[in-house]
């Protein structure tokens, strides 16, 4: 499958209907991914990253339909994680020699992988080389989200290679974004931000300012996943904005697990409570055990607080819990406020850790958390739903931090 996106390009990735986790079983991609490689034909011909190992094979069959490879002038690989330079070696074992242009961490990121003695040719930020009729000029992007990242700009056609910056992890025919379903496609890009980009939300925001200065008309972003930004492309990257500067919506989310129901109950009654003093927020519970982590980040991400219960095991933390908490730390979500809550036996040590874990992660911890011994009682569950009316009130009135 090849389709024009342009004047000079021609998209000839991969939509990869099937894949289903993302980063080794990191993340989840509930609607697949694409892989998107692009072929510019000007004067020069020059191809902009390349597709996932597994399909490299396939990627260069197809390839050789649209172009004869030896055509190609130059290779860009805008970024070295596998998923868009996999079918590098396949290509440049037909067509050895063909010149790689990357950043010079980029170098250090492919010859990591893939150990071969490329002709690399780096280029920096300003750096232009000239195709014919159009330009392509090239924009270091480190940390968004690799050292090696980068964008490149086509004049004429005024397209925006954006790499994995405006992606989604989401497979579709309807390759446009003015094509694809409006929801699945903002879900997709917000998970995608949540779950990637969150940690590097300030160099978002100063790379999107910079590219701005630069006065480059953008009729359209072309990134390596998902659709293609034609119809208002700058909607992206204000959302981006958006997304970079702190983001929250009216929503709460609990998470929690449970051994025998008792975290559970009381996640439900300091959602009773929240909901007693704000009908307005949103709150949304889900057991850690049982539900997507990335889904359950994502919802976190929308959140102005979150709480995170676990019943005590072992004088520790269940391990679900633990787990999304150490993924919540690595995130280094900004402008949120959170508390801890659990149910216990005998030592119930989970709180004051969870309480101490949110604090490390970056979340204003504003109240002590709340323990319950056994089942919580009726006069526990009260205790709860007091816990989270106060909670949603100080929150409401900005005395939690
Ligand atoms: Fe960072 Fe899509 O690879």
């Amino acid at each position: 499958m090849a389709f024009k996106v342009s004047e000079h390009v021609t998209w000839v990735g991969k939509i990869d209907w099937e894949l289903r986790k993302f980063h080794g079983e990191e993340l989840s991609t509930h609607r697949g991914s694409s892989y998107n490689s692009y072929l510019i034909r000007d004067e020069k011909t020059v191809l902009v990253d390349t597709v996932w190992g597994p399909f490299a094979g396939e990627f260069v069959d197809n390839l050789k339909k649209e172009i004869d490879l030896t055509k190609i002038d130059f290779i860009i690989a805008n970024h070295g994680e596998t998923d868009h330079s996999g079918a590098l070696p396949a290509l440049l074992r037909e067509i050895p020699g063909t010149p790689v242009y990357c950043t010079a961490n980029a170098v250090k990121s492919l010859k990591g992988h893939y150990h071969g003695d490329w002709n690399f040719q780096t280029v920096k930020t300003g750096d232009r080389i000239n195709l014919g009729a159009t330009d392509l000029i090239f924009v270091e992007a480190p940390m968004l989200h690799w050292p090696d990242s980068m964008f490149c700009y086509l004049t004429g056609d005024n397209i925006l290679f954006s790499n994995d910056a405006f992606g989604q992890h989401y497979a579709t025919e309807y390759m446009f974004n003015d094509l694809a379903d409006q929801d699945e496609l903002y879900n997709e890009a917000i998970k995608y931000y949540s779950n990637i980009l969150t940690p590097f939300s300030k160099l978002v925001e100063k790379k999107i300012n910079e590219v701005v200065s630069l006065n480059l008309p953008v009729s359209m972003i072309c990134p390596s996943h998902g659709i293609i930004w034609r119809k208002d492309p700058l909607q992206i990257v204000n959302k981006y904005l958006e997304w970079a500067r702190g983001y929250q919506e009216n929503q709460i989310t609990i998470v929690y697990d449970t051994m025998w129901n008792g975290t559970r109950r009381m996640a439900e009654e300091i959602a009773r409570g929240i909901k007693s003093a704000d009908s307005e927020v949103a709150v949304k519970l889900f057991n850690s055990a049982r539900s997507d982590r990335n889904d359950i980040i994502t919802e976190i991400f929308k959140s102005k607080a979150i709480l995170v219960g676990s019943s005590t095991i072992n004088k520790g933390l269940l391990a679900s819990v633990a787990g999304i908490m150490e993924v919540i730390k690595g995130l280094s979500f900004k402008n949120k406020k959170a508390a801890a809550f659990g149910a216990y036996g005998w030592s119930g040590e989970s709180v004051k850790l969870l309480s101490a874990a949110l604090a490390d992660a970056g979340f204003a911890v504003p109240v002590e958390g709340i323990k319950e011994l056994w089942n919580p009682d009726s006069e526990a569950r009260e205790n709860c739903f007091t816990f989270g009316r106060t909670f949603a009130l100080s929150l409401a009135n900005g005395k939690t931090g």
